[in-house]
C-alpha cells in the first residue's frame, strides 16, 4: 500500500517536472526581446519600437517677458514636415541684426523633441541670454527614419536660413528675415544633436554651400571601436553604444562610420571643419566625456585654422542642462555659450 502510494506520487511529480521543462522550451521558441533602455525594444521578429512608445512630450511655445517663440515648418527638399521652434529675444532692436543659432536636441537619434519641456525651456533661455534667434529643429527620428535622415534635415534647415539673404522667398520667416545676421550662423546641440551639428560643419567644410561661424558641441555623442583615454572599459555595453547599429542600419563600418566617428574610415580630414570656432562642452560624470575631449584635442592639433575651446562642467552628468535648466551649472553653460556666440 505504502509502496503504491510512493509510486503514484513519483509519477505525479514526474509529470509536473516534464510539464515545467516543456514550458521552458515552449517559451524559448520565441526569442526574448533585446531591450536597449531608454531607447528601443527589438522584438527580434522584424519589429523594433521605441522603449517608450507613447506620444513625444510637447509643451506649447513658451511665452515670457524675455523671449517670443513660435512653431514653424521649414521648407525642405527631403522632408515635407520638418518642424522647428523659433525663439526671438523680446523687444529686439529693429536696427540691429543678431546671430542665428540652429539647435539640435539629443536622444541617440531615437528619442527627444524640440518641443519637450526641457529643451524648450533651455533654448528659450539661450535665445534670451545670448540675444540670438534660436531655431530648435525637430529632425526625424528612429524607427520611422534612420541616419542620415536627421543630417539631411539639419542641412535643409541651414540652407533655409541662408536663403533669407535673398530679399523675399517662399517660406521666408519674418523674424529671420528682419533680425537674422546671416554672416553669423551657428550650429549647436547636445549629445546626438551635437553629432548632427558636427556633421553639418563637416558638410559645410566640403564647400559649395552656406557658411557657419561656429560650432557648439555639448556632451557630443561620438563612438569608435578603438578605446580612447578616459573612455570607460565597459562602454561597449552601454545603451549609447548598442543603439547605433539600429539608428544607422544602412551605414557601413558600425561605430567607425564617419557619421558617428569623426576620425573613422571615409571621414574627411578634420582640418576642413567648416566653421571658424568651436566650443566643446563636457560633463565630468559622463561616459561620453573621454571621446569628446579626445575630439577636441584632435581638432586642436590638426591643421584646422579656427579657434577651439573646451569647458568642463565639474560634478555634472550627461545633458544636465536639459534635465536641470535652472541649475547654476546650466546658467554658467548658457553664459559660456553666449560669450562664445558674441565674441569675435
Ligand atoms: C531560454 O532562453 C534564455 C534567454 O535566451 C536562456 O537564458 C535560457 O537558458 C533558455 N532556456 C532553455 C531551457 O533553453
Ligand atoms: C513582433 O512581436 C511583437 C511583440 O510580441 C508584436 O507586437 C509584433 O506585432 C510582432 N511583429 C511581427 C512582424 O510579427
Amino acid at each position: 500500500m505504502a509502496k503504491n502510494h510512493l509510486l503514484l506520487s513519483f509519477s505525479f511529480f514526474s509529470v509536473l517536472i516534464i510539464a515545467q521543462i516543456s514550458h521552458i522550451f515552449a517559451k524559448n521558441t520565441s526569442k526574448s526581446p533585446i531591450v536597449i533602455q531608454p531607447y528601443i525594444i527589438d522584438y527580434r521578429n522584424g519589429t523594433v519600437t521605441k522603449y517608450y512608445n507613447g506620444p513625444a512630450s510637447f509643451v506649447p511655445p513658451p511665452i515670457d517677458s524675455q523671449v517670443q517663440s513660435k512653431d514653424i515648418v521649414i521648407p525642405s527638399p527631403s522632408y515635407h514636415n520638418l518642424r522647428a521652434r523659433v525663439f526671438l529675444p523680446a523687444r529686439p532692436d529693429p536696427s540691429r541684426k543678431i546671430p542665428v543659432l540652429l539647435y539640435f536636441h539629443g536622444g541617440a537619434f531615437c528619442i527627444g523633441s524640440a518641443f519637450g519641456w526641457g529643451d524648450s525651456h533651455y533654448v528659450a533661455k539661450v535665445a534670451a541670454e545670448a540675444r540670438v534667434i534660436a531655431i530648435a529643429v525637430d529632425y526625424r527620428l528612429y524607427p520611422d527614419f534612420t541616419v542620415p535622415a536627421p543630417l539631411e534635415d539639419a542641412w535643409a534647415a541651414l540652407e533655409w536660413v541662408a536663403a533669407h539673404a535673398s530679399r523675399a522667398g517662399p517660406g521666408h520667416d519674418p523674424w529671420v528675415a528682419q533680425y537674422g545676421h546671416l554672416g553669423r550662423i551657428f550650429a549647436g546641440g547636445d549629445s546626438s544633436g551635437a553629432t548632427i551639428a558636427h556633421n553639418l560643419a563637416v558638410r559645410v567644410g566640403m564647400g559649395h554651400g552656406p557658411h557657419l561661424s561656429g560650432l557648439f558641441l555639448a556632451m557630443p555623442y561620438f563612438l569608435g571601436s578603438k578605446r580612447v583615454p578616459l573612455e570607460p572599459k565597459w562602454f561597449p555595453f552601454s545603451p549609447n553604444y548598442k543603439v547605433w547599429p539600429y539608428v544607422c542600419n544602412h551605414c557601413k563600418g558600425g561605430v567607425n562610420n564617419k557619421f558617428i566617428n569623426p576620425f573613422g574610415r571615409g571621414a574627411p580630414s578634420i582640418a576642413h571643419l567648416g566653421c571658424k570656432k568651436l566650443l566643446v562642452y563636457t560633463a565630468e560624470v559622463d561616459e561620453l566625456r573621454g571621446r569628446a575631449i579626445w575630439y577636441y584635442k584632435r581638432v586642436r592639433t590638426s591643421r584646422w585654422p579656427g579657434q577651439a575651446r573646451w569647458i568642463e562642467a565639474k560634478g555634472q552628468s550627461h545633458i544636465f542642462h536639459i534635465s536641470k535648466p535652472d541649475d547654476p551649472a546650466t546658467t554658467k553653460l548658457i553664459r559660456d555659450l553666449s560669450a562664445f556666440v558674441n565674441s569675435n
